[in-house]
């Protein structure tokens, strides 16, 4: 397993292109399920779980062309071969699940793993199910595979959803395109990456309103056609380098950001000391001072400040000037980042699911490892500009996420390398 070692102290200056949305294409690839014509992503990120996904499409018959090194992905499936998502698969990848959705509105069955815990906790699939079930979906769970069948096709109907889950609002909305009558899906979540999947949704024929509300209501088609789409920008990638600069020192221009994708992440910044520029080409980002301040965090659905970014905000609140407390209201271990930034010398307190960070002058490098995407990536952002050497070690769980992460924050003066496993 690969490692990456950074050097902490170089400040930083220069640009980092923002990639395509991991969690908008996980979305956007299932819904070529749903259609027999082509459907193209351009703008897709390089990433191992898009690779992932392309596997388990492939596996069930659709094709997929990854073109111009994985910017633009093509998919077909106009002659699915399976409605079976094997475990092997789906464990990898809790987004294997997309494929329920759409398997069920365009085949009328489908046989999908449940996904088991991951490192930030269980993430069950009951909001999921019981949406799908309200659509007239009858889902059975038989030795951890999930057995749903929609006899006479899926019917329009209210769907309530009692935590405005990601994943079940998606896979709801691909099932309701192809229901017959009219679906009002209510506590949908808001993400940016569920108003991307319902432009293109809208792009190959479906009749969809209200996305990016709570509310979103679809008047069921008979089929889908094709669509090209571009992948909407990558806000946790964009919240990830805003905060390079910030916990290093220098500047950072990131290239197609967008600040609607971010606002309650940059309010917190502004109120750490952040000076956060919109420019023509996206967002330049640097310290007003020598030392960020202190701010407390909650993590909620968007609009508010997202679960995703909390590891990374707390790398930075880590040498802030004062106290903060994060407090994770998403998932119930996603905190693991912290004895790892404790190795560094962070004064972090962890109960349930609050962490009060006591800033500290400066982090010293040491090994660490990754634990979940999003942990991993805010070790490395601990290790420039602690002093020494960091050894962030499992970059298999960065890979995920993160297109060449190394390449990129070296390409703007930081001290980073990838260690080749021996
Ligand atoms: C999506 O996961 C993202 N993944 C996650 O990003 C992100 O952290 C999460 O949304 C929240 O924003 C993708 O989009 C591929 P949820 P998802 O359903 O859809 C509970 C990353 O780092 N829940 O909104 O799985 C669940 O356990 C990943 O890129 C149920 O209880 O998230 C969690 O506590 C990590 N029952 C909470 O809701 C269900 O049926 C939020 O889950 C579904 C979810």
């Amino acid at each position: 397993m690969d490692s990456i070692v950074v050097t902490g102290g170089a400040p930083l200056a220069g640009q980092i292109a923002i990639a395509g949305a991991k969690n908008a294409a996980l979305a956007l690839m299932p819904a070529t399920l749903l259609s027999d014509e082509p459907l193209t992503l351009t703008n897709a990120p390089r990433l191992s779980d898009i690779k992932t996904m392309t596997q388990l499409l492939q596996s069930l018959g659709a094709e997929v062309a990854v073109l111009q090194e994985g910017k633009v992905l093509a998919l077909s499936s106009d002659a699915l071969t399976s409605t079976r998502a094997d475990y092997e698969i789906v464990r990898k990848m809790r987004a294997s699940n997309l494929v329920l959705g759409p398997l069920l509105a365009r085949t009328g069955q489908a046989v999908v793993s449940l996904p088991g815990g991951c490192a930030i906790g269980a993430r069950p699939m009951d909001i999921h199910i019981s949406a799908l079930e309200a659509l007239g979906a009858e889902i059975e769970l038989k030795d951890g595979y999930l057995h749903a069948v929609a006899p006479g096709g899926l019917k329009g109907a209210r769907v309530p959803l009692r935590f405005a889950s990601v994943g079940a609002t998606e896979n709801t909305l691909m099932a309701a395109t192809l229901a017959k009558g009219t679906t009002v899906i209510e506590n949908a979540a808001r993400e940016p990456e569920i108003v991307d999947l319902a432009v293109c949704l809208r792009k190959m024929g479906a009749r969809i309103e209200g996305e990016g509300t709570a509310t979103i209501t679809i008047e069921g088609v008979d089929r889908l056609g094709g669509a090209t789409h571009a992948v909407v920008t990558d806000r946790i990638e964009l919240g990830t380098y805003m905060l390079a600069p910030v916990i290093a020192g220098g500047w950072v221009e990131c290239l197609g950001g967008r600040i609607d994708l971010v606002l309650a992440f940059a309010e917190k910044l502004d109120a750490a000391g952040v000076a956060i520029e919109e420019t023509d080409k996206g967002l330049k980002v640097s310290l007003k001072g020598d030392r960020p301040r202190a701010v407390d965090v909650v993590t909620e659905p968007f609009p508010g400040f997202p679960t995703d970014l909390q590891a990374q905000m707390m790398a930075m609140l880590a040498t802030a000037e004062g106290t903060s407390v994060l407090e994770e209201r998403i998932f119930e271990n996603r905190f693991m980042h912290a004895p790892e930034l404790m190795r560094m010398g962070a004064h972090i307190e962890v109960q349930g699911g609050h962490a009060t960070v006591h800033g500290v002058d400066r982090l010293k490098g040491a090994p660490v490892m990754a634990t979940d995407l999003r942990a991993s990536v805010s070790l490395i952002l601990a290790g420039l500009a602690a002093e020494g050497d960091t050894m962030v070690n499992r970059v298999y769980h960065l890979d995920r996420g993160y297109e060449h992460v190394e390449d990129k924050l070296g390409a703007v003066g930081a001290r980073i390398e990838r260690v080749k496993a021996q």
